[in-house]
């Protein structure tokens, strides 16, 4: 059964109490809005763990002022029915005044990280993240902590927090999963009108398309960045904000491509963001 937890209080009780029972807690944070690709972490973490909790919390630390923090879909019953499925132990559900009980708060930078792609699309974003994820690893204490690939700069900032901040917990990246015609599965999805959707897969196969140019030898960024953007301008009516190529995890621009890089895109619907990408290992 999964049980609801609201207060900080709590959770560090529960956490204590893991750590005298030598349970192992497996950890996946979310802003709620769960879907399959929630689901999937969820899964492998009651698989790996003696106890998983998941956290519920929409952080206003991490929206700008004109992003949808007000509309993000929030549903918490709906969550609960979801993570019961697959055996989630504890939700942790904190209020804002809960985790942020006083203003100004001390905020950590993500730094260098941050200055590229998402970050320096969304100014201050990866502060918030890392300022909450920073909080949450206090609070819920776990071993093991699951972030999804599809934010694959969010997956390398938050590697970077667990070294940097001497958290002994380790990160578990999780594949992206994605609809049957090949649209990540992101919470965003909703906001797409009936036409962008069907339009939206086309995203993913601009990936491919560049992927599969490197599976045939080509290993100058601006070729394959040219044709994904090329190819999602000719099959959908988003707007390409970026097409880009950067090493992975150390988030570093290619312009001749060597090791594992990620090809990552953003492209701007009418009411909605949408972010991808593939991680090509070397
Ligand atoms: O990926 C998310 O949903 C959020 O950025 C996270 C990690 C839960 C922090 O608020």
């Amino acid at each position: 059964m999964t049980s609801l937890v609201t207060t900080i209080e709590e959770m560090n009780q529960i956490s204590r109490q893991c750590a005298e029972d030598k349970k192992r807690i497996g950890f996946v944070p979310t802003m709620g809005a769960l879907h399959e690709g929630h689901l999937k972490m969820m899964k492998q973490s009651v698989g790996e763990n003696d106890v998983t909790v998941i956290s519920v919390f929409v952080n206003p630390l991490q929206f700008g002022p004109n992003e949808d923090l007000a509309a993000y879909p929030r549903d918490i019953q709906t969550d609960m029915a979801k993570a019961e499925t697959v055996g989630v132990d504890y939700i942790f559900y904190p209020s804002e005044q809960e985790m942020y009980p006083q203003w100004p708060t001390i905020e950590i930078k993500a730094g260098r990280l941050a200055s590229v792609l998402e970050g320096e699309q969304r100014p201050g974003h990866f502060d918030g993240v890392v300022t909450v994820v920073n909080k949450l690893f206090n609070i819920v204490k776990p071993q093991q902590a699951y972030f999804g690939k599809k934010d694959a700069q969010q997956l390398a900032i938050v590697e970077q927090l667990v070294e940097d901040f001497n958290h002994p917990i380790k990160i578990v990246g999780i594949d992206t999963v994605r609809e049957s015609d090949g649209l990540a599965k992101s919470s965003r999805n909703v906001y797409l009108s009936e036409a962008e959707r069907i339009e939206a897969p086309h995203l993913y196969q601009s990936l491919k398309l560049a992927q599969r140019l490197y599976n045939q030898g080509e290993r100058n960024s601006a070729t394959l960045i040219a044709e994904a953007q090329n190819y999602i301008e000719q099959h959908t009516s988003g707007v390409v904000e970026t097409v880009a190529v950067y090493s992975y995890p150390e988030l570093v621009e290619q312009s001749k491509i060597s090791g594992s890089i990620f090809i990552s895109l953003a492209v701007k619907f009418s009411q909605a963001r949408l972010i991808d990408n593939i991680i090509i290992e070397s």
